[in-house]
């Protein structure tokens, strides 16, 4: 069986800027995990002394504070600057794009609308920031349910959505309302490994997405794979390879989402090559 890697995949520029900032500052604590990949959060623990904590609740006493690459929301991120915490900002620069926008949109009188998981936490950060409050959409169907007061809407994307949905949720927005400012705040590093995915995809007949299970990103390139490959699987580790997966298969595909360290990625590449199919 041939492997093939994805012509784009794994960490992205926002991802790698975080874990060197987090391996330049050392002996400090992150709020919330710095990108959505357990493994990678152990190894800056283990070598470079970087802590997890769950909130700001327990950001006391704590000599500096890494805000991760998804942002918090503005009111902790005030606190933390307002406390003793010396304060060390990795929020991608992809995520501050959006906060600014609703801060800025918000304050012109804009009604906001996000495009995207309300419980993400870059999402929760994005929201935080529209002065009035914003209401995030999955669907048409919640998108439908809202009451505008002014029909003034401006929209933004969650960083790691789809293009093909934002385009369905700004269409609906714009066939209904007079005046929408549509900003496409999905990340270049997201196109790219999903197109990178597509094409892979199409030519492979089992593909092994590589990544976080609670991270967004490699769950939307997992559903991209199993569209075109229906035998496509995530794992975290090579732990979660199963055997039965490659019987008879000739080409496997492999690719990863943007908080994929390099590593993991090359542990499990060997693992598949050692089945025999
Ligand atoms: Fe930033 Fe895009 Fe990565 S938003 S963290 S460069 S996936």
């Amino acid at each position: 069986m041939q492997i093939k890697l994805a012509e784009s995949y794994g960490f992205c520029f926002g991802v790698k800027r975080a874990i060197k900032i987090a391996e330049n500052t050392q002996n400090a604590s992150t709020i919330g995990p710095l990108i959505h990949n357990n493994e990678e959060i152990n190894r800056l623990r283990e070598n470079f002394n970087v802590k997890t904590l769950h909130d700001i609740s327990e950001a006391k006493g704590v000599d500096k504070a890494i805000i991760r690459t998804h942002g918090i929301p503005k009111k902790d991120l005030e606190k933390l600057v307002n406390s003793n915490v010396e304060v060390i900002n990795a929020t991608c620069p992809y995520v501050t794009k959006p906060q600014e926008i609703c801060e800025k949109m918000s304050q012109e009188g804009y009604e906001i609308v996000i495009f995207g998981d309300a419980n993400h936490p870059e999402v929760k950060g994005v929201e935080s920031y529209a002065i009035h409050g914003a209401f995030v959409v999955q669907s048409i169907d919640e998108l439908e349910q809202i009451v505008f007061k002014k029909g003034k809407i401006a929209v933004v994307s969650q960083t790691t959505r789809k293009v093909s949905e934002f385009l369905e949720i700004t269409s609906h927005l714009i066939t209904h309302y007079k005046e929408v400012r549509v900003f496409n705040t999905i990340c270049n590093a997201t196109f790219e490994n999903q197109d990178a995915a597509r094409k892979l995809a199409k030519e492979a007949d089992v593909v092994i997405v590589i990544g976080g299970k609670n991270s967004s990103n490699t769950k939307q390139l997992h559903s991209i794979c199993k569209e075109y490959c229906p035998d496509s699987f995530l794992v975290e580790s090579e732990k979660d390879l199963d055997p039965s997966w490659f019987n008879g298969k000739m080409l496997c595909g492999v690719t990863a989402g943007a908080s994929t360290p390099d590593w993991i990625i090359q542990k499990i590449i060997e693992k598949i090559s050692e089945i025999k199919v």
